[in-house]
């Protein structure tokens, strides 16, 4: 009997020992794509990837990643597909996934993703959710490893919405045991539901930033309004005008504190220039870092845990 299909929908998918098998893995990728050694592990595959948000880096990461291992990759958006003409998803994840080895999606309610992935014949990876964003927090937290060493026991400052990639990252806290920090203007705090938290501890919500700030490892903040909630921004730049990372903020955290942001960021709003453009901040190494995490991810639904 063939093995189960593996999805990643969310961080938990995976657990924490397979985590540290994709990091070891990305880390073993990203050296021999810089030596430009040809890796074809995924040759004659292809990705499907489906758009019904706006995308740079995913789409990029994905579509370069996985022409990277030797495979081909096709983008798909609502605009063009019969996905925009109301086809169940359901249908859609039947003929999608007759088509190709794996598909990518990145769209509104996680339970869309949930659903196309039950009626895929191949891996589903959520490349973004109203909920989640898995794939960013695995880049996030290579990056980490990569510029400070293991997570395990550190804290996390997280700063303004308590949207989908912060929702991640209080799922990851759990898995991987650290700890984060939050901070959210009142009326946007964390829902644990949503966030699909077990209740372990691994957080804790402050009032104000600077207190939530103090001391951290990494300080981390995303835009004031997500895609789908336009609706909201102005008054979302009411409410967050508080919850700007700026540089007392990152004076308050540890010494050697990281700043990330999943990006596209809004200089002047979440975060002050000085800050996402000054020395604390990795934000374009996170960046990249989504290229070598995927490809990592890739490798590992399509093939398992291979050994280098
Ligand atoms: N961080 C991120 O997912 O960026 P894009 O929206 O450009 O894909
Ligand atoms: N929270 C943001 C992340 C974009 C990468 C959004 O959902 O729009």
């Amino acid at each position: 009997m063939s093995a189960p299909i593996r999805h990643f929908l969310q961080v938990r998918d995976l657990s924490r020992e397979e985590m540290h098998h994709l990091f070891e893995r990305t880390r073993w990728i990203k050296d021999k794509f810089k030596r430009y050694e040809r890796f074809w592990p995924l040759e004659d595959r292809t990705l499907v990837m489906i758009f019904e948000k706006q995308s740079t880096r995913t789409r990029l990461s994905f579509e370069a990643g996985m022409h990277q291992l030797g495979g081909a990759a096709i983008f798909l958006n609502t605009r063009d597909s019969q996905l925009g003409r109301g086809e169940p998803v359901e249908d859609a994840a039947q003929v999608i996934s007759r088509m190709c080895d794996i598909v990518m999606i990145r769209t509104f309610e996680q339970e869309i993703v949930e659903r196309f992935a039950r009626n895929s014949r191949v891996p589903v990876i959520n490349g973004l959710t109203n909920e989640y964003h898995p794939c960013q927090i695995l880049a996030d937290i290579y990056t980490y490893i990569e510029q400070r060493g293991e997570i395990r026991g550190k804290t996390v400052a997280w700063i303004g919405d308590s949207n989908n990639v912060c929702n991640t990252w209080l799922q990851a806290a759990e898995v991987l045991d650290f700890n984060v920090h939050v901070s959210t203007p009142p009326g946007y705090e964390v829902e644990p539901e949503r966030a699909n938290l077990h209740g372990t501890g691994h957080y804790r919500e402050f009032t104000d930033p600077m207190e939530a700030a103090r001391g951290a490892h990494l300080v981390t903040t995303d835009v004031w309004t997500s895609m789908g909630f336009e609706a909201e921004n102005e008054a979302r730049k009411r409410d967050f005008e508080d919850w700007q990372v700026d540089a007392d903020m990152m004076r308050n955290a540890a010494k050697d504190a990281v700043f990330m942001h999943c990006l596209p960021a809004h200089r002047g709003e979440e975060v002050a220039a000085e800050v996402i453009d000054g020395p604390a901040s990795v934000v374009w190494e996170e960046a990249e870092n989504r290229l070598h995490t995927q490809k990592a991810l890739m490798e590992f639904l399509l093939r398992g845990r291979v050994k280098p």
